[in-house]
């Protein structure tokens, strides 16, 4: 697998990494067997970085990771996982919370170090308490070694890239922005690229609105953003292509131009990890590009933002 370097972080990161939340069960239940698995085929295959956080699945996929990277050379893998979010609607960045949240983290992870610490959807969260309480902990952690890199994650990109910034972090994790339905992150992710802040590309399928089975019913995109994305898997289908494999494939041919550096795909697969993997490999089919283009023009960029469903996370 290609490797890039992550921002200044020192990292040389996969062009595909692996996202650990489908481990939480949150599309599917996941056995540990299933977990394993997945992680040992990204492992063989040179997919080393991993993001997790405690609110996937309630702490489940980090459990779940943990135990699957156990008995694995830890500097072989590269390990991101998250701060701030606890549940649905549960933020706390406050300096206690924040370093309970690592210790639990650690232990769950069986590890001594994060390579990558992120605060977790930062929109939702008392950014005064992001400011003033989390990313100084954070600083100070990382001083002591605990914690390597200081990232923010979230959807909103004009404060991701505002506090990105100002705040001098390392990492910007952004999801659903960059896919062949929104691509949005492009010109955000070319100015922090600019500015040595590692940029990393989460969700290329949208969380699944870009795969055959199509969206979870928690999914927030609006219900005509879903017709449109069906629409395409059905030309895909007739194309004979797997709508996910000119998705991630639109994404991974065009991050570098983008300044993204790594694109973080989920899936609790052995099956689809090998099949995503292949893809990276193969190239993207450009005439069944611009017949997705035409379908998908009406709801291009139109993200939960502009045109909220009924998911949960539309609503604050
Ligand atoms: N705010 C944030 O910080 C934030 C938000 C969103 C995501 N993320 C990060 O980004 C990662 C990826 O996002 P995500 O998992 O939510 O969304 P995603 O990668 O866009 O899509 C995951 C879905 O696609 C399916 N899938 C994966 N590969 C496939 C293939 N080859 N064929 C068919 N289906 C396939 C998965 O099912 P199977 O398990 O059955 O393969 C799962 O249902 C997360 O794990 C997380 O680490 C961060």
């Amino acid at each position: 697998m290609k490797t890039v370097a992550l921002g200044r972080t020192g990292i040389q990161v996969p062009v595909l990494a692996m996202g650990a939340a489908s481990l939480g069960s949150i599309y599917h239940p996941v056995s540990q067997q299933q977990a394993n698995d997945t992680v040992t085929t990204a492992l063989e295959h040179g997919v080393n970085y991993f993001d997790v956080a405690p609110y996937y699945g309630l702490t489940k996929a980090e459990t779940a990771l943990g135990g699957a990277l156990k008995g694995v050379p830890r500097a072989s893998y590269t390990l991101a996982t998250k701060v701030g979010r606890y549940g649905d609607s549960q933020w706390d960045f406050s300096r206690e919370a924040t370093l309970r949240s690592i210790d639990e983290s650690l232990a769950r992870l069986g590890t001594d170090y994060i390579d990558v610490i992120q605060c977790h959807d930062i929109e939702y969260g008392d950014l005064h308490q992001l400011v003033e309480e989390a990313l100084p902990m954070l600083r100070e952690l990382q001083q002591s070694g605990l914690v390597r890199h200081v990232g923010i994650t979230g959807y909103d990109l004009a404060l991701l890239e505002k506090l990105a910034v100002e705040q001098k972090v390392d990492t910007v994790m952004a999801y659903c922005t960059w896919t062949l339905q929104d691509r949005r992150l492009g010109d955000v992710a070319r100015r922090l690229n600019q500015a040595g802040i590692g940029v990393l590309n989460a969700s290329p399928l949208s969380m699944g609105l870009l795969t055959r089975g199509g969206a979870p019913t928690w999914h927030p995109a609006h219900e005509d953003v879903q017709n449109a994305c069906r629409a395409v898997s059905a030309l895909c289908d007739r194309e004979g292509v797997n709508i996910s494999q000119v998705a991630l494939q639109f994404a991974l041919t065009t991050a570098a131009e983008q300044g993204i550096a790594t694109t973080v795909i989920g899936t609790a697969s052995k099956e689809n990890m090998l099949d995503n993997i292949h893809w990276c490999e193969q190239p993207l089919d450009a005439a069944l590009l611009q017949k997705i283009d035409e379908l998908i023009a009406p709801v291009l960029n139109i993200g939960w933002d502009v045109l909220p469903g009924n998911g949960g996370k539309a609503q604050k």
